[in-house]
């Protein structure tokens, strides 16, 4: 059976592209945006935030703001007189580690009136298992070009099982 190398290659593109279109966007409240009287620990439950996720922030600038604080200062509504808040009205927050995180608007009494929200930041999911058992079940080179570096080859890319899952699904047919 020899498969079109070109059809390889396609199922290879695809398999690339749905796994580095997975970290996620969160607009935090939704519609409702940041502001007060909304449950944000409502809205964050059920969700699961990671690691290269991103959390958006929207809202009227100079009326509300986003700080980043730690769960001492989040119980107690205190804004960090040391720390920079966030104020552009569409602040965008990477999550670059695990872990809790707390965030307030330092506005007033806003944070008291429910402007805040923490969240649990799991791993990423981009931790790749390794590719040998793929390349043993492929009857062709992995290789598009003749020579990759391990870093540039896209069979580097974080979910080799979706690959394997959609070549059986090929072999099947
Ligand atoms: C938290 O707030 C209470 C009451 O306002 C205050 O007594 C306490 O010192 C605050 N604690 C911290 C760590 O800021
Ligand atoms: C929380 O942050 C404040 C600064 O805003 C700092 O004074 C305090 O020691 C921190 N508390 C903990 C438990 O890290």
């Amino acid at each position: 059976m020899a498969l079109p190398r070109a059809l390889i290659l396609i199922v290879l593109a695809t398999a690339l592209f749905s796994t580095t279109s997975s970290a996620k966007e969160f607009i935090v409240g939704d519609e409702h945006g940041w502001t007060i009287l909304f449950d944000y620990q409502a809205w964050a439950s059920g969700k699961l935030f990671h690691v290269g996720d991103k959390l958006i922030f929207k809202y009227r600038t100079g009326e509300n703001n986003v700080f980043q604080v730690n769960g001492t200062d989040f119980n107690n509504c205190t804004v960090p007189a040391a720390s920079q808040g966030l104020t552009t009205g569409n602040d965008v927050i990477v999550l670059d580690t695990p872990g809790r995180k707390w965030y307030l608007c330092g506005v007033a009494n806003r944070c008291q009136n429910g402007q805040r929200l923490f969240i649990d930041v799991l791993p990423s999911q981009a931790q790749a298992p390794s590719l040998s058992p793929l390349s043993s079940v492929l009857p062709i080179t992995l290789s598009p070009s003749p020579s990759p570096s391990p870093s540039s080859s896209p069979l580097r890319a974080k979910h080799p099982w979706q690959l394997t899952r959609k070549l059986v699904a090929l072999f099947q047919h």
